[in-house]
């Protein structure tokens, strides 16, 4: 069945299965154990943080592996309760990992400000100076958004709050095997990623952190990750997180050029039979191959499901609760009507897809559409 939708999740690479497969099998040693099987266990959790770091530019020891991207978020948002600095600033458009981590911490005594988005999803520069107080502890701003893919300028964000020693987060989980991700070039501090994005297994992800005395951990216990994250590894799943980095990042510039294609070719081909489409977010600063595209006059959860019963799988741009399209939150902070938001779909190729495929789903979405 065609898959266009890898900003959702993406399946598991080949070789990363086969090598977690025989992790699991062969390596049962606990990692703090001292002997050879404890050894074993821990020089592949080492190898995985060398892998990781890697691949955004980092230090192997700047490296902690969480269950995914919420926990690496959660993980520094919360650290903000034992600093000084109690206010924070993100933008209106972080995803909930982000956004319903803020509102949770308001009765903790935490106020944060969530910086606007213009119509293409990026942030509204003025609005952010104009937020930055002396109480400002952390600023998080996603690299790139997850429904529309706009890339945020993130090395700016860090050159205005370096002077004013506010460390900067971002959640990058949408963001490895597509764009250059490299720590020290964006200047920030702390970096969320999610390793079921980048063709690795689901609940497995990383915490990149520049200088870990301002983190706190989630899971106390044990003194594993450095004590920043309490709980024996999971071997097998760190070691497909660091094949997995390490592939995503092998050839980029092809990995992003081929997306780049597949999304040109969906663009053209959908505007020869259907020029009322919108495509939403910014043209250039995007990730590639994530398309974000309304289709006046047609209801987005009716189009997935044809397009699902055509087996074909992308998602609606909007949630959908008990039949009712719910207008994405995201397309609202960009200033898009409920009209047009709630007929909305995301399609989000991946290094599988063929050009073939996209033939087929541009002809699927033809066929429904003129139905
Ligand atoms: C931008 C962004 N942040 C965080 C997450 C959460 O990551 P995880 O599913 O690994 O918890 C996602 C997942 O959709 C995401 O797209």
């Amino acid at each position: 069945m065609p898959y266009f939708d890898h900003s959702a999740t993406t399946p598991v690479h080949p070789d990363v299965l086969e090598l977690m497969a025989i992790t699991q099998r062969d390596v049962y040693g606990n990692p703090s154990s001292v002997h050879a099987q404890g050894r074993k266990a821990k020089s592949i959790i080492e190898k995985a943080r060398s892998q990781v770091a890697a691949a955004i530019g980092a230090k192997p020891d700047q490296i902690i592996f969480t269950s995914g991207g919420s926990e690496s978020n959660n993980q520094v948002l919360r650290s903000v309760l034992n600093m000084n600095k109690k206010h924070i600033i993100a933008t209106a458009i972080e995803h909930p990992a982000i956004l319903n981590v803020l509102k949770s911490l308001e009765q903790f005594g935490l106020s944060h400000n969530c910086i606007s988005v213009d119509p293409n999803g990026t942030m509204n520069f003025h609005e952010f100076e104009n937020s930055i107080r002396d109480t400002t502890g952390l600023i998080s701003v996603m690299l790139a958004n997850n429904e529309v893919g706009t890339i945020q300028p993130v090395q700016e964000i860090v050159k205005t709050a370096k002077p004013k020693s506010i460390p900067v987060h971002t959640d990058a989980v949408q963001c490895l095997g597509k764009i250059p991700i490299d720590v020290d070039e964006l200047g920030i501090d702390y970096l969320s990623l999610s390793a079921h994005k980048f063709y690795g297994p689901k609940g497995s992800g990383i915490l990149y952190i520049r200088d870990k005395k301002f983190i706190s951990a989630l899971i106390i216990g044990g003194g594993q990750e450095s004590g920043l994250r309490a709980g024996t590894e999971n071997i097998a799943l760190i070691a497909g997180i660091g094949l997995a980095a390490e592939i995503a990042t092998a050839d980029l510039s092809g990995r992003a050029r081929n997306l780049t294609d597949l999304e040109t070719q969906f663009k053209t081909g959908l505007k020869e039979f259907f020029p009322n489409a919108v495509f939403n977010g910014n043209n250039v600063h995007k990730l590639p191959g994530l398309i974000n595209v309304s289709f006046p006059g047609f209801r987005s959860d009716i189009l997935v499901a044809k397009l699902d019963r055509a087996g074909m799988a992308v998602s609606s741009g909007s949630a959908c609760a008990s039949g009712i399209v719910e207008p994405s939150d995201i397309l609202k902070a960009m200033g898009v009507e409920d009209e047009l938001n709630t007929s909305t779909l995301r399609i989000s190729f991946g290094s599988t897809n063929t050009a073939d495929e996209t033939t087929d789903l541009l002809s699927a979405i033809n066929s429904i559409i003129t139905s």
